[in-house]
């Protein structure tokens, strides 16, 4: 008998397509780290804004980014990053860095700050005893892990992606940072050839995960 492979799944996809809701599951039935890499752009994010470090002052930018340390806390089965020791607030979910957001992840210095750290999510989760990691994205299957054993694009109606969020009780700009994730020259947001594109417009979770999981099962047995 073999070994069963480390699992790295790629979930990407735009704002409220499903990516967190799905890789949660995921993340309990293969027992895999769960990476919410957004939750990484939002907290960079904050803690810039927090500096006072503006997107479009590149020196200050990069100045700052050199100083920064990430480190990475386990929350259940979901990775936390810390920036200089600390977690991020609440407010990362917020209308203010939801309005922010986007303009600091188009700066290729602020993606390269993260790419290292990101890749290295996969020594936590060995070293943590997990099967594999599902991380989810904008460019996860496009950058970070183009040979993941699995890689998929969600999308969904934009209608139906708002009424999502407003059933979170959240409130977010998802038409213009779709359109400022999309149209950037670094990482854009597109589904990389190859990858296993769904539209969940008309499917309830469950049938999306149900969808995943056959995937990851043909990959296990
Ligand atoms: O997944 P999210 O909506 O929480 O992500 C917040 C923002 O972070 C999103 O508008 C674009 C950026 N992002 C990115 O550029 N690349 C990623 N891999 C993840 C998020």
């Amino acid at each position: 008998m073999g070994q069963s492979p480390f699992l790295i799944i790629a979930i990407d996809g735009g704002a409220a397509s499903g990516k967190s809701s799905s890789s949660r599951i995921l993340a309990d039935r293969f027992n895999l780290l769960h990476v919410d890499t957004g939750s990484f752009y939002r907290h960079i994010t904050a803690e810039l804004l927090r500096r006072g470090v503006l997107h479009t002052d590149l020196p200050a930018l990069q100045h700052a980014l050199g100083a920064l340390r990430f480190s990475t806390r386990l929350e259940g089965r979901s990775a936390r990053m810390l920036i200089d020791g600390q977690p991020a607030g609440d407010e990362i979910r917020g209308e203010h860095i939801n309005a922010h957001v986007s303009h600091y992840a188009a700066i290729p210095e602020v993606r390269h700050a993260l790419l290292g750290y990101q890749r290295g999510q996969v020594d936590v989760a060995r070293a943590q005893g997990f099967r594999g990691l599902v991380m989810e994205g904008r460019d996860i299957g496009s950058v970070i892990f183009p040979d993941a054993t699995l890689r998929f694009f969600l999308h969904a109606d934009p209608a139906e992606r708002a009424k999502r969020r407003a059933a979170e009780g959240r409130q977010d700009s998802i038409a213009t940072r779709d359109q400022l994730d999309s149209s950037r020259k670094t990482a854009p947001l597109h589904c990389p050839p190859g990858a296993i594109d769904i539209d969940s417009t008309h499917l309830t979770l469950d049938q999306v995960v149900e969808k995943m999981s056959a995937l990851i099962q043909g990959k296990l047995s």
